[in-house]
């Protein structure tokens, strides 16, 4: 069999129209603007409005990607949807998602990995291309998580946003895709980032509900030290995959957490913080959203363009972690840069 890549074709996030600022925050819980982006680097963070739901934003977000591709919902093969926070327990958020778009019969599933589930649903959906089983893949990471953070903690109230991303992958025998991954995970720090009674070992009860279990909590220190660990090294093992070094990366797309973290990883990878994509100051922490939507923030500005080779390096809640080295398109025969200034990604770039 000719050898498959899954081309992403499509490409779309979507945010909540409320945006959420520190100087907001410092009226719900004791802190302040300072202290947060001098911790973090975030300015701002989209919270949901009431009558959206974790089903309506990817929904909201696959539209846009899917557009893109130039696809209607019944072409698709597969839906994936990373999260931790769909709508309901059961039934999983993606049979919900499949209905809204229209897409008849399409199977689909949950991914839960928290920050690292859309790198994980990137790497499965690759398998289901390369393996000649699926043509057109809809992967979605998706987060509500204002719903399920105590916004009487400012440990972990000021970190985290609401938002979707969503890509559509295509089979095609042009080089270009993923061209390596790792993935590993550490249970042994599952107790680091966990929402307690929101599960069957601890069902919710009146005393759960009162001490506040049901809601995220996380060691923070401890996820700081993890992350600062793992992103070099897992990187490294997807770039030797790939047969690639740091050289051969136009830009580093890390999940966008916690600026100090990013900053750490650039000085252990000796590169310049310029070679990273940063957005949390926009976004805050979207957890399995945060990869996508910040792509799709960096084509629109033009820091990206869909043939540059992209490192994605994540971590997060299991103790997990993820990385991918991906160029969206092939390589075009445009130029890089116009007058040192990157393009902005185009629809016709898409085709070219
Ligand atoms: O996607 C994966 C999810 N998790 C993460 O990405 C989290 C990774 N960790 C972090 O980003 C950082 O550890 C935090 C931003 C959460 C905290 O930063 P830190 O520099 O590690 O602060 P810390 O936990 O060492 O806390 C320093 C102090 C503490 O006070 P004391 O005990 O020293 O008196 C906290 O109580 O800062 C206090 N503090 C705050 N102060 C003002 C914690 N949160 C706040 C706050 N405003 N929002």
């Amino acid at each position: 069999m000719e050898k498959r890549y899954g081309r992403i074709t499509g490409w779309g996030a979507y945010v909540p129209e409320k945006v959420l600022t520190n100087h907001d925050l410092e009226q719900l819980v004791d802190t302040s603007h300072e202290w947060i982006v001098q911790r973090t680097g975030i300015h701002q963070r989209h919270i949901a409005g009431p009558e959206e739901t974790n089903a309506t934003m990817s929904v909201a977000a696959a539209r846009r990607a899917l557009q893109k591709a130039n696809l209607a919902a019944t072409d698709l093969d597969l839906i994936i949807v990373a999260t931790t926070t769909g709508d309901f327990i059961t039934p999983a958020v993606s049979s919900q998602i499949q209905h809204m778009l229209g897409a008849t019969n399409v199977p689909a599933f949950v991914l839960a990995n928290g920050c690292t589930g859309f790198l994980y649903a990137l790497t499965t959906a690759q398998q289901f291309i390369s393996g000649g089983v699926y043509r057109n893949i809809l992967i979605i990471g998706s987060e509500l998580l204002s719903r399920y953070v105590d916004w009487t903690d400012r440990n972990t109230c000021v970190l985290f946003g609401d938002a979707a991303g969503a890509f559509v992958m295509q089979a095609t025998s042009e080089p270009c895709g993923l061209f390596g991954f790792d993935m590993g995970s550490d249970g042994s720090g599952s107790q680091h980032i966990i929402a307690p009674a929101m599960g069957s070992a601890e069902p919710v009860n009146a005393t759960t509900f009162a001490e506040r279990r049901h809601f995220i909590r996380m060691n923070g220190r401890e996820v700081f030290k993890f992350a600062t660990r793992v992103l070099g090294s897992t990187s490294q093992r997807s770039l030797a995959q790939a047969g690639m070094t740091l050289d051969d990366i136009d830009c580093i797309v890390p999940h966008q957490a916690n600026l100090r973290i990013i900053e750490a990883a650039a000085r252990a990878m000796n590169l310049p913080i310029e070679r990273f994509l940063v957005k949390v100051h926009k976004y805050a922490n979207t957890s399995a959203a945060s990869i996508p939507v910040a792509i799709c923030d960096g084509l629109d500005s033009g820091e990206i363009r869909l043939d540059d080779r992209l490192l994605l390096v994540s971590f997060g809640s299991g103790l997990t972690w993820a990385s991918a080295v991906l160029q969206m398109a092939p390589t075009l025969q445009k130029p890089r840069y116009s007058n040192g200034v990157a393009e902005p990604a185009t629809a016709e770039w898409v085709t070219a």
